[in-house]
């Protein structure tokens, strides 16, 4: 009896070290399957400075600092002072605040919405009509780890169709 009582304990804890096992699995398995992939980032990074510099350079620059009072920074934490009818749209969208950018973790949605749909009112206009899933995937790529921004985002075009309006 004792015995049989001290095998089902055994067998009772090896299941929860087995559950436990299986749990520890299912945090680590994605982390351990999509490390940033260098090489992956290296091609949409290379296929978004194309994209950027015939389709973005001439108002954003290219070193992404745009032009004082027109075309924002697309630089982390860089100054841009406008008038409120630039500055107020991207308060709105918080990506503007006192006087600086602040294009954050949380912001990458924001990013690629604003490229696929534009800033009504502004001259940002919608490039969703002319440019790929891919090529918005690799251009917003571009911008998010270029110029020291080194946000490590990896953007893949199933992320950008759902934000196409
Ligand atoms: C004709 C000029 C023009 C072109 C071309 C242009 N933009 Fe913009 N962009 C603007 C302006 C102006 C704003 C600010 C709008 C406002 O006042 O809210 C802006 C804002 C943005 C923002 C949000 C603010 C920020 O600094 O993060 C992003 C992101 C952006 N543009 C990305 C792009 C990308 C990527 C391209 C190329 C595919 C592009 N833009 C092409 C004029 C332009």
């Amino acid at each position: 009896m004792i015995y049989q009582n001290n095998g089902s304990r055994v067998k009772v804890q090896s299941g929860c070290r087995l559950l436990a096992a299986l749990l520890l699995c299912a945090i680590h398995f994605p982390v351990l399957a999509s490390p940033p992939d260098e090489q992956e980032l290296n091609a949409l990074m290379e296929q978004g400075r194309e994209i950027y510099g015939k389709t973005c350079v001439a108002c954003h620059q290219p070193d992404g600092m745009g032009t004082e009072g027109n075309f924002p920074p697309l630089v982390d934490g860089a100054a841009f002072e406008a008038n409120a009818a630039i500055t107020g749209p991207l308060e709105g969208l918080g990506l503007w605040e006192d006087g600086v950018m602040t294009l954050g973790e949380d912001k990458l949605k924001y990013m690629i919405y604003i490229v696929l749909n534009g800033i009504p009112g502004t001259r940002m206009f919608a490039f969703g009509p002319t440019l790929s899933n891919e090529e918005v995937a690799a251009v917003v790529t571009y911008i998010r780890n270029a110029w020291g921004n080194n946000k490590g985002d990896v953007v893949t075009p199933d992320m950008v169709e759902p934000l196409r309006r």
